[in-house]
């Protein structure tokens, strides 16, 4: 299947997504004098050998080489891309694409849209989590002085290619951080989305299944930052799982054992279904098997009580915090949610304490009843 979205919003993106959307979306490049790709080790090796064979002009393209990881999304690595850009004379008309994971395109949409007061990019993201969520709704930005994505700006890029093609050599684990997002998007708005994931079995999950799991993502998180791209309205329903996530994403990035954000938001999916279930009308059978279906993909953390203080403080430098207080995008039920809702420190508490306590429901416990 392949499919082609345009849509507006501040400027023209353009969306082309499913098997094939490389080919198709080659023309792109037409536009630009000038083309520098951003890539890391790993993307340099397993996906720049796959787009200078579908988009030929790449070859000629200047690669920009940066390492892997979270902890080299900083100031310290955009510096490093400014100085390459400039040192091979970039300029507001070139085009940088951003080849990589959510780490590349959060990180190389930022410099471009510095660097000389914005340059134009494409992303082409070859993470699952970065193709069904990162690279879509022009949030960029990198971490800094230990707090996740705390300096950044909202920029659209010209256009987002995403193509299944690359997930081949993706790792198991950066597979199962990326179905994280595609749980949040059946959670939120789209129960027979998520049901698709409550039927398969991991090892079926066919190739077929796959794309429409993407298509279907990819297309839930376009409506939604299409209606609100600044997140002052209904955006947020897409930080579910994420409050409590990205606490848990910092404390792990600050140990010797960094988790991926995936299964952060898989924990936090569980504590914030946990006060759904308490706030906003989740009944209990569904959450035991949003439980029971997480804990089918991911392991359990390993954070314990004398932790959870240093958690809730956390959250508090949450972008979505104002004047101290946290509100938290909640489930009303499967398929429906709501954001803006005020929770306070005890029942956030309550939740980590839930999720260590109580993290054994598995799926035959859940979806046969
Ligand atoms: N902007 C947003 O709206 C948004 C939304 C969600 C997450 N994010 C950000 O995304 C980042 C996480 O993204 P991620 O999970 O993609 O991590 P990542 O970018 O670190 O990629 C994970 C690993 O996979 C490797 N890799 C990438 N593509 C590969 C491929 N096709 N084959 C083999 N290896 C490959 C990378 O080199 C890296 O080692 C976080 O920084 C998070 O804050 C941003």
């Amino acid at each position: 299947m392949y499919k082609r979205t345009e849509i507006n919003f501040h400027n023209q993106v353009e969306y082309w997504m499913g098997v094939g959307a490389l080919n198709e979306a080659a023309s792109l490049l037409d536009r630009y004098a000038n083309i520098y790709v951003l890539v890391d080790e790993n993307t340099a090796k397993d996906c720049l050998p796959i787009l200078q064979d579908k988009w030929p002009r790449i070859k000629d393209a200047t690669v920009i080489d940066i390492v892997s990881g979270e902890d080299n999304k900083t100031l310290l690595t955009v510096d490093n891309i400014w100085f390459q850009l400039t040192r091979f004379q970039a300029d507001r008309h070139s085009l940088l694409i951003n080849l990589g994971g959510g780490v590349i395109t959060d990180m190389g949409g930022f410099a471009a849209a510095a660097f000389k007061r914005g340059m134009k990019f494409v992303h082409v993201p070859t993470t699952l989590l970065a193709q069904v969520d990162a690279a879509i709704g022009g949030k960029t930005g990198v971490d800094f002085s230990g707090f996740k994505n705390h300096i950044g700006f909202f920029k659209d890029p010209e256009a987002v290619v995403i193509d299944p093609v690359f997930l081949q050599t993706l790792d198991e684990r950066q597979w199962r951080s990326g179905l994280a997002e595609v749980m949040k998007y059946g959670l939120i708005m789209d129960e027979d989305l998520w049901r698709l994931i409550v039927d398969q079995p991991l090892e079926n999950f066919s190739p077929a299944v796959f794309e429409e799991m993407i298509v279907r993502s990819v297309e839930n998180k376009i409506k939604i930052v299409t209606e609100d791209s600044q997140e002052t309205g209904m955006r947020k329903i897409l930080n579910f799982g994420h409050t409590l996530g990205h606490a848990l994403e910092t404390f792990y990035l600050n140990t010797a054992n960094p988790i991926t954000h995936g299964e952060a938001v898989a924990a936090g999916m569980i504590c914030e279904s946990w006060i759904s279930h308490k706030l906003t009308g989740l009944d209990f059978k569904s959450l035991a098997q949003i439980e029971g279906v997480i804990n089918r993909f991911f392991a359990r953390l390993n954070f314990t009580q004398e932790h959870i203080r240093g958690l809730l403080n956390l959250t508090r430098q949450d972008k979505k915090a104002r004047d101290g207080k946290i509100r938290y995008s909640l489930l009303e039920k499967v398929g429906n949610s709501v954001f803006d809702v005020e929770v306070d420190d005890q029942l956030a508490e309550e939740s980590l304490r839930y999720y260590i306590q109580k993290t054994n429901w598995t799926i035959d416990e859940t979806v046969q009843n």
